[in-house]
């Protein structure tokens, strides 16, 4: 079932959207060459705790960290650890915070220092085939036409789509109704309804699109070991555009 949230239950969504991007923020300015990924956990955890938030993600079936850090060829759900972030890598932060009962989600792929071209067209790909897909939402529209403006925007610049992940509804839970793939025909899925809340996450890899899970039970990576790239909103249907929730600025 799709819920569709009060003006009150939106307005506690702006906060813990907020919250995210700020914590996403302050995560994506200590990515340099010689931080491990537990380092910038330990930024995410002091962060989330000063603005009175707690993390959506740890202990969520079982995770063992505040957010994900995913370098390169992991495509999701990497577990901060020894790693340590060199000069050309790619570096995915996914971020979940809950704030008075309600989440936000958001997620960027960052490049560190000098990064090869082809990479950084994917990273730039990966973010803009989110704007195009939340440029799409309309209540009245299909769910379909998210998928469809992700999946084409891919294509067109000669990168595949993850379709293994998808996105999410999202509110009281992490992962709520709907499933938000990121392909498909634009005429599937569900009408949107103005106070449905979604976050809208394309995965794009530079190789194939098929993903492994490594021993870890979390870390997604790709099977071919090119890199992929990660973008995250937590947006509103509203009368107009959506709304991102998850934006850093006053509101
Ligand atoms: N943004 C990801 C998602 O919505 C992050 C989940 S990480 C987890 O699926 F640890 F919480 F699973
Ligand atoms: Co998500």
């Amino acid at each position: 079932m799709i819920e569709i949230k009060r003006p009150e239950e939106i307005g506690r969504m702006r906060r813990s959207g907020r919250v995210a991007a700020q914590v996403l923020a302050a995560v994506r300015e200590h990515v340099k060459p010689g931080i491990t990924t537990q380092e910038l956990d330990d930024v995410a955890k002091e962060m989330i705790r000063k603005l009175g938030a707690r993390s959506a993600f740890l202990n969520y079936r079982g995770y063992p960290r505040y957010i994900c850090v995913s370098i390169n060829e992991e495509v999701v759900h990497g577990i901060p650890g020894t790693r340590r972030i060199k000069e050309g890598d790619i570096v995915s932060i996914d971020v979940g915070v809950v704030c008075d009962g309600y989440i936000g989600d958001n997620a960027a792929t960052v490049a560190v220092g000098k990064v090869d071209p082809e990479i950084l067209r994917l990273v730039r790909t990966t973010e803009e085939a989110l704007y195009a897909a939340i440029d799409r939402i309309r209540p009245g529209r299909r769910l379909g036409e998210v998928g469809y403006a992700i999946e084409t925007t891919a294509r067109r610049a000669g990168f595949s789509v993850v379709r293994e992940f998808v996105g999410h509804g999202v509110g009281r839970h992490l992962h709520e109704d709907p499933q938000v793939p990121n392909f498909g025909p634009p005429e599937s899925g569900p009408v949107l309804v103005e106070g449905m809340t979604l976050a809208i996450e394309p995965m794009l890899n530079l190789g194939s699109d098929a993903v492994v899970v490594k021993e870890d039970g979390w870390t997604a990576v790709t099977a071919d070991g090119s890199p992929s790239a990660h973008f995250e909103h937590t947006v509103v249907v509203s009368s107009g555009v959506a709304e991102i929730l998850t934006c850093a600025g006053k509101k």
